[in-house]
């Protein structure tokens, strides 16, 4: 299975915070936040990544993230010349995809909780045959999102766009894993009245085909939109938190690909010799006597 990150948008919830730095590589707390949507493609195991992003902002995600084999991935780019919606993800990956099915995460998408590699799994397995996996995250008001409504096996019954009145409490995250049909589906999709080829359009067509399901996640799971400053300083005072309390880190690229074992110890304290000047470079070359420890 292939990654694509979709980190381009216009991210004019943001501004004038995003006039000039794109918001995939603004701060949550102690780490740019595309590292968050990135470390969910690798606790799902998927090492081979699509970045999709802007003309002006291609060349600092490549500065960030170079061929991604400082942490034991492949990661390739590609310009998206207009935020065109969604689902042009899969019409500019098609050449990367290949014959592979593969997970779309939004860049500005933020998720933490203990059983997120087994939530991703559970996901991927559901497409093992054919079919796309969305997820659908709890939430006492989703209105404000797309909602899922859902039979006793599953299945997708209907998903409404910002309802008045929700059918579920479930709101869909920007994480979904589609068979390969996708590339097909998102090149027929028509743009919505806004414009944009819409992500909904491909889901409905899955759903259409009775080939659309939900994995839930609960309340063990926390997820965060991040496009708006209010979300920005929330997932930034979550991860605080967290981080402070537990001692682990939150979506630390380093410390999953060495417990992946994408890269071994050597790798791993190189990373943070070359970060050791800050708490984050600290806790890379912490992490193999830690480990010792337990
Ligand atoms: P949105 O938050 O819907 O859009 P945006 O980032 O442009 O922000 P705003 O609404 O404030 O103007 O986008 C969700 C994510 O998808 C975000 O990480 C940006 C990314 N995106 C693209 O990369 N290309 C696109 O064409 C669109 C629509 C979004």
């Amino acid at each position: 299975m292939k990654g694509i990150i979709l980190a381009g948008g216009a991210g004019t919830r943001l501004y004038p915070i995003t006039i000039s730095v794109s918001k995939q590589l603004l701060p949550i707390y102690d780490k740019p936040l595309v590292y968050y949507p990135l470390s969910m493609l690798m606790l799902a195991r998927i090492r081979e990544v699509l970045l999709i992003s802007t003309p002006d902002d291609i060349d600092d995600y490549k500065k960030l993230l170079g061929d991604g084999s400082r942490i034991g991935m492949r990661i390739e780019y590609k310009i998206q010349e207009k935020p065109r919606g969604l689902a042009d993800a899969f019409i500019l990956g098609e050449e990367f995809i290949g014959d592979d099915s593969v997970c779309l995460v939004l860049g500005d998408n933020v998720f933490y909780g203990a059983a997120m590699s087994a939530i991703l799994r559970q996901a991927m397995d559901s497409i093992k045959d054919g079919g796309a996996s969305i997820f659908g995250c709890f939430m006492k008001d989703p209105r404000e999102f797309g909602v899922v409504e859902f039979d006793e096996n599953k299945k997708v019954i209907s998903i409404e766009e910002k309802p008045q009145k929700p059918k579920s409490n479930y709101a869909i995250p920007g994480l979904y894993f589609y068979d390969n049909n996708v590339v097909e589906i998102a090149k027929n999709v028509v743009p919505s009245a806004r414009g944009e080829i819409e992500i909904s359009s491909i889901n409905n067509a899955y759903l259409e085909k009775g080939q659309l399901n939900v994995t839930l996640m609960g309340r063990g799971v926390s997820w965060f939109d991040t496009g708006s400053p209010k979300g920005m300083h929330k997932a930034s005072g979550f991860v605080k938190t967290i981080q402070e309390m537990q001692g682990f880190y939150i979506s630390c690229i380093e410390e999953i690909a060495w417990r992946k074992k994408f890269i071994d110890d050597a790798q791993l304290k190189k990373c943070g010799e070359e970060l050791k000047m800050t708490e984050y470079g600290r806790y890379l070359l912490s992490l193999p006597a830690q480990e010792e420890d337990q």
